[in-house]
């Protein structure tokens, strides 16, 4: 059987190597022409653990191709998965107009039968239009079915995620089309869930904002235990002991970001004011992630009796670990705000930097290792959990930073340790009201 992927970014190389892993041929369409030709030579444009060599191992077999011409693409297969991004417009709305100029592309150079598989995250109502710009490109009528298939991959463990999803998701309008594009993961062991387009893509929007609630809700409770002196890791534990609720997505911190959360929850909402429903918790949620920000700044700002004259030192600038992606990243709205209060910035990625040289951040001094960072610094800002971060000799850093404060956005360093060597720690409802314990 042979598949066709179009848009090689994080989603749809991963969705191209499990379908090899899987034994299928596959023909995935890039048409960004530095990131095609990276891929072509066996080297991913993105970071993502373990899928170097796979792609290699798949080039070499000559079960994977990788080209910019999307006719070939649609020649190869009758089954053209769609993996372009769908961003967010300043109103909430999602950027359809890739996915427009994909579904013009396939109508164009339609020549049989086709199943359109949607795997990027589209707004309820989007396969009509598929259909409707496929169908006006098209230059004589020819069949097509429209099939979603959500993707729920984390960046970082993206391909254990594709290659042991806890449940595929499948929505046509046609049983047929959904029977064929199910029979794909029929080695796969997990349930298959088979359901119309809109709600397949309603399980996708839900999802994601449920475990933005969720992070947004222990955040919120993290404020009450700052507080009033609580600790938010034994409350998160507690809490998730309780099978109804569980212990995943209780993690206090500054915050969620990314590529999927804020577009993702912002469509929603958008969805819902588009029918006169006023989507509550999900602007609840999208309102305490915007604020979590401010709490920090306003900590470290009264920490520092004011931000003039003063070094920040951010710690991680991607969305998460284990990955290159800056897309909506907290580390990016802090560096704005700490310099709209008017402190400096000094950053330190151990990705992000060397995979994005184009990254221009006006101001900021870029270390080129983490000791270069807090010499000299009023406070190390710890916003991304890097591995490395764990490591770190914290008598030196005393001896080298100027002001000896730690905020922490991830409730990850050992406070106990750092308040008995004399720093101020914060993180978030970690007992922050007792500074040395
Ligand atoms: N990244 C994630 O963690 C994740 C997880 C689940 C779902 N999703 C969804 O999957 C979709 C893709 O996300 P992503 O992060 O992989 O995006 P991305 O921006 O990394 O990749 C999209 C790729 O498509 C290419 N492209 C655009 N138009 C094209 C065309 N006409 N022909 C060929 N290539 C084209 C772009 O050049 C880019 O390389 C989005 O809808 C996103 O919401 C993403």
């Amino acid at each position: 059987m042979n598949i066709s992927v179009i848009g090689c970014g994080y989603v749809g190389t991963t969705t191209a190597l499990m379908f090899c892993e899987l034994g299928y041929q596959v023909v995935a369409v890039e048409k960004d022409s530095k990131k095609l030709a990276m891929l072509q030579q066996g080297k991913l444009p993105f970071h993502e653990p373990g899928i170097d060599s796979l792609l290699i191992k798949h080039l070499h077999r000559g079960s994977l191709v990788f080209t910019g011409d999307i006719e070939e693409g649609i020649a190869h297969s009758k089954i053209i998965y769609i993996t372009v991004g769908t961003p967010s417009l300043p109103d909430g709305s999602s950027d359809l107009s890739f996915i427009e100029e994909v579904s013009r592309q396939i109508g164009a150079a339609q020549n049989d039968y086709k199943a359109v598989v949607i795997k990027s995250t589209v707004p309820l109502g989007t396969v009509d239009k598929v259909r409707e710009w496929i169908g006006k490109a098209q230059k004589r009528p020819l069949p097509v079915d429209l099939v979603v298939n959500p993707e729920f991959l984390r960046e970082g463990s993206a391909l254990y995620d594709t290659m042991h999803p806890d449940r595929i998701v499948i929505g046509s309008d046609n049983p047929e089309a959904a029977e064929t594009v199910k029979q794909l993961f029929h080695s796969m062991s997990c349930p298959i869930i088979v359901t119309d387009c809109n709600t397949a893509q309603l399980i996708k929007y839900t999802a994601n904002a449920f475990l933005a609630t969720k992070i947004s809700f222990i955040n919120e409770i993290g404020r009450v235990c700052d507080a009033y002196g609580a600790n938010i890791e034994e409350v998160a534990s507690g809490v998730g002991l309780d099978h109804r609720i569980g212990p995943h997505f209780l993690r206090a911190g500054i915050g969620w970001g990314g590529s999927c959360f804020p577009k993702d929850i912002a469509a929603l909402i958008n969805m819902g004011n588009n029918n006169g429903i006023n989507l509550l918790i999900v602007q609840s949620a999208q309102q305490v992630n915007q604020d979590q920000i401010g709490y920090f700044i306003d900590r470290l700002e009264g920490e520092l009796h004011g931000l003039n004259n003063k070094t920040v030192s951010i710690y991680g600038i991607s969305f998460k670990p284990e990955t290159d992606d800056i897309r909506e990243s907290p580390a990016l709205k802090v560096i704005a705000e700490v310099q709209r209060r008017g402190g400096t910035v000094a950053a330190y990625d151990p990705m992000v930097f060397d995979k994005h040289p184009e990254l221009k951040l006006p101001g900021v001094r870029v270390a080129r290792n983490m000791e270069d960072a807090w010499k000299g610094s009023d406070c190390f800002f710890l916003i991304t959990e890097w591995d490395q971060f764990s490591k770190i000799d914290w008598g030196q850093v005393m001896q080298e930073m100027r002001t000896p404060l730690v905020l922490d956005g991830r409730n990850v360093l050992d406070a106990r340790k750092l308040r008995s060597l004399g720093f101020r720690y914060y993180g978030i409802g970690r007992k922050t009201g007792i500074i040395h314990e």
